[in-house]
């Protein structure tokens, strides 16, 4: 199963000028096959510069990005081929979107892949039923649609090239609840349903939270921490020192605490807070 390994990644921008800045410092990862993956830090911690170097939008200063154990940078070959297998949604894809109609924007990447009429066709209404795009909108010009409905086309033409990883650059920004929430059904259910590997970059714990496997956590470019949403929301103090907040439902179990309740287990969701505040009433302890 292929699998994302970096090693020793560096990337500094505009090297040896007085605008030289290193945005990613050192990050060594291996990425499973299957995993759903939330990557977290503050702005300006490096999250988007190293997703781009995951399908070689970007290349290292230093350092190494292999995929199904091969150096997506080894060639211009090896460059091209990792884009049509890792696929990047960018931050506000929307504003990419300039096809004609819903359906051409879907089949770019496709048809980018010189697949078949009949092929790209199944390609378009697969990717659109996995983000929920009905087909009557297909003829309709993306300019027509609302703010949700256009990024969750965005997101289908990026679905519509089978990549074995999607990776997902803050993909509820600016959405309201209610969309932000299909979005990530929408993902989740893609996810379960082909068994790729996700990586959603987000800087809302709560999502993160409630979807991922793994959590990897950047701080000023480096990896600041890494290990399951159980280990990583253990460590609420070290989350607010690098500027980020801890789940909500975390939150209140460490205020909780903190009065002297008695909670016990690793609370992050709702449901586990809500398990644990039954537990300690049913002890006496509150
Ligand atoms: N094209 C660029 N040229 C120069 N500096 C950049 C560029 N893109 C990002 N940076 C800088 O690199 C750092 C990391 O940015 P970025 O990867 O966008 O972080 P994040 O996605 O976590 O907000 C920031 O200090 C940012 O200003
Ligand atoms: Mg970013």
């Amino acid at each position: 199963m292929p699998e994302l390994r970096v090693e020793a990644l560096t990337h500094t921008y505009s090297a040896g000028t007085p605008f030289e800045k290193t945005a990613v410092e050192n990050i060594t990862l291996s990425i499973p096959a299957g995993q759903m993956l939330a990557l977290l830090g503050h702005t300006g911690s490096g999250k988007s510069t190293f997703i781009q170097h995951l399908n070689a939008l970007l290349q290292p200063t230093s350092g190494k990005v292999y995929y199904d154990g091969k150096d997506v940078n080894a060639d211009k070959y090896a460059r091209r081929d990792v884009k049509g297998k890792v696929g990047l949604v960018f931050q506000y894809p929307e504003y990419q979107l300039f096809e004609e109609t819903v359906f051409k924007d879907i089949a770019f990447g496709p048809k980018n892949q010189g697949l078949s009429e009949r092929e790209i066709d199944e390609r378009v209404r697969e990717a659109a039923r996995f983000v929920g795009v009905e087909e009557e909108l297909f003829e309709r010009s993306p300019l027509e649609l609302s703010g949700g409905q256009k990024r969750r086309v965005a997101i289908a033409g990026v679905i519509a090239m089978r990549p074995g990883v999607l990776i997902l650059d803050e993909p509820t920004a600016g959405l309201d609840p209610a969309g932000c929430r299909q979005i990530l059904d929408n993902i989740r259910a893609y996810r379960e349903e082909t068994g790729s590997t996700v990586i959603l970059v987000s800087h809302n714990m709560d999502d993160a939270a409630r979807m991922a496997d793994r959590l990897i956590v950047f701080d000023h470019g480096r990896l600041a921490m890494d290990g399951t949403p159980e280990e990583v929301f253990a460590r609420p103090e070290e989350l607010i020192a690098i500027g980020l907040n801890v789940p909500q439902a975390a939150a209140l179990a460490m205020a909780l605490r903190e009065r002297g309740v008695a909670l016990e287990g690793s609370i992050f969701t709702h449901e586990q807070l809500r398990a644990a505040v039954l537990r300690a009433k049913e002890a006496g302890a509150c």
